[in-house]
């Protein structure tokens, strides 16, 4: 019998550690014929940690498990699948992810994440297989024709980004995977490195593959431990099996890669900032032209990727650009892992074609609030994303949908508010979040959020206000408008959209702190 019990971050803090050692206990105490395996997350955070057992080919779950519950999990038969008040089922037939369609994630939460024998069973290494035997040419064909756009944010055509690199001159050329996962609300790269890190080594790989790079690196957070722990450990592996190094899959094409960690500050998850970090330097963005991809790391071409897009290459490569660009909807083709967070009662991840409505997904998919509470904002794409408000929620999931309405679906975080959040608190603390963060380069980032703050505050104390509403509007147009990135080019769109919706919050309130 195999018991799954998570090792994803998340699971951990909910005390999964706490679970398998009383599992183990207990199967030892009964004599049972058992293994406990640790797997990643399914996404499902409120039923975390989710205990499943093997029955005849079904993974029956229990959930959320405390230490506690254990011993009454294996009275009521936890080996073979028996009932008790925690008994979730068939974990597959769940409706939360029945609704989904899993291609990135397929494998993340099933299996092993550390078994490369799991991961060939779950269709692992067929994309790379396919792609060793291609022309480079014809594998950066094959991601453009899939239509993927990029997934940290800015949805830019991973094929086309790959060409430039593919038709950049240069003897070394780098991939660079950025995993500075630092958007609030947002957990997809790191459930995908913990979850099934040898699907973001095969995406990488046919990245080299495909550019000529022979290196590449992964450009993590320290507080990321369990994802550095577990990239760190696959690479090893991936490396004794063949599937990196000199000889790739036994290819005689060179690729190789190693994880390197930063102290996590939010603007080294912009590209140029990320690379000076990689490089040893301060974490300062660099202007653009020249791209990284004429001149990246140490001044080589580069792929910059988000874990996500590197993430979902292999089953592109596996079934075909014409398989993945089925899903979806106008430009944006494909899935999106979709994460839910905030106030609402089922968070986690949700992997859905492009063109699922806001509303679906926070009312139906999430559950609505966790408070009981009406929804009155979601804030979609990080803390530079826009606050949307009930009124938009037929809004399909789609960047050109988004962009329509003065918004980012970014990295596909949403994070819900109910009615009592106070939308210039949140205007205020946008502002001041890029205050905190902004690598100083510029002029309209570095002094615009702190002024952006000083005049939240005036509007709060009740000093001039219609004339400083104006203010903070011609503030959120210059540093759109004149800032070097986009830390400080997109800090407007929350500030904006809180005062375009929720124009009835910025009056005299008492609950700001001057
Ligand atoms: P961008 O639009 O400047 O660039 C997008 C990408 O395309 C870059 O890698 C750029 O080098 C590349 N590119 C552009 N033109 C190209 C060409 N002709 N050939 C080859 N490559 C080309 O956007 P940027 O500043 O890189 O990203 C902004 C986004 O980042 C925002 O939309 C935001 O959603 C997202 N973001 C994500 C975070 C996260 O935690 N994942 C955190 C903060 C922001
Ligand atoms: Fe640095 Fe802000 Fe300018 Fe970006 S917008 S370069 S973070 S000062």
């Amino acid at each position: 019998v195999r018991i799954y019990v998570p090792c994803d971050a998340a699971a951990l803090a909910l005390g999964a550690e706490r679970v398998a050692s009383a599992i183990a206990e207990q199967i030892a105490a009964r004599g049972l014929d058992a293994k406990i395996v640790r797997n990643g997350s399914r996404g499902m955070h409120w039923l975390e940690p989710l205990v499943e057992v093997e029955v005849a080919g079904k993974r029956i779950g229990y959930g959320p498990v405390k230490a506690k519950d254990v011993v009454s999990l294996f009275d009521a038969g936890l080996a073979t699948g028996g009932d008790h008040p925690l008994c979730l089922g068939e974990v597959a037939e769940l409706p939360f992810l029945k609704r989904q369609t899993r291609l990135t994630f397929a494998r993340c939460g099933i299996t092993d994440p550390l078994s490369l024998d799991d991961y060939e069973a779950h269709g692992g290494l067929a994309g790379l297989r396919r792609a060793v035997s291609m022309l480079p040419a014809d594998v950066v064909k094959e991601v453009t024709d899939s239509g993927l756009r990029g997934r940290g944010g800015a949805g830019f055509p991973t094929g086309i980004k790959w060409k430039t690199v593919l038709d950049a001159p240069g003897e070394r050329k780098y991939i660079v995977c950025n995993a500075d996962e630092g958007d609030s609300g947002t957990f997809a790269d790191r459930m995908i490195m913990e979850g099934d890190p040898f699907v973001l080594i095969e995406g990488m790989a046919i990245a080299g593959l495909a550019t000529g790079a022979t290196k590449g690196f992964i450009y993590t957070r320290s507080e990321y431990p369990h994802a550095i722990a577990a990239m760190s450990r696959a690479i090893d592996i991936a490396r004794s099996a063949g599937i990196l190094g000199t000889s790739v899959l036994g290819s005689g094409k060179t690729f190789d890669m190693e994880v390197r960690t930063g102290a996590g500050a939010y603007v080294c998850g912009e590209e140029t900032a990320l690379l000076n970090s990689l490089e040893g330097k301060r974490g300062i963005v660099r202007a653009k032209p020249p791209l990284p991809a004429h001149k990246g790391l140490f001044d080589c071409p580069t792929v910059i990727n988000n874990v996500i897009s590197l993430a979902s290459v292999p089953v592109i490569m596996d079934k075909g650009a014409a398989y993945y660009r089925d899903f979806g909807l106008g430009r944006s083709r494909g899935t999106i892992p979709i994460q839910i967070a905030g106030n609402v009662k089922h968070g986690g991840l949700f992997e859905t074609a492009f063109g699922i409505s806001l509303g679906e997904l926070i009312d139906d998919i999430a559950g609505g609030t966790a408070s009981g509470r009406p929804v009155k904002a979601v804030q979609v794409g990080g803390p530079l994303g826009a606050y949307f408000p009930r009124a938009l929620f037929d809004t399909p999931f789609d960047y050109e949908s988004f962009a329509a309405k003065d918004g980012l679906i970014g990295h596909a975080g949403i994070v819900v508010f109910d009615e009592s959040a106070d939308m210039l608190k949140q205007a205020r603390f946008a502002m001041e979040f890029c205050a905190v963060e902004s690598c100083g380069k510029c002029t309209p980032c570095r002094i615009g959020s702190t002024r952006g703050v000083e005049t939240a505050d005036k509007i709060a104390r009740g000093i001039e206000p219609e004339k400083n509403r104006e203010l903070l509007a011609d503030l959120c147009n210059t540093m759109k408008f004149g800032s070097l990135c986009a830390l400080g080019g997109f800090t407007p769109y929350p500030v904006m959209s809180a005062m375009t919706h929720f124009p009835e919050d910025f009056v005299p309130t008492p609950l700001i702190e001057a």
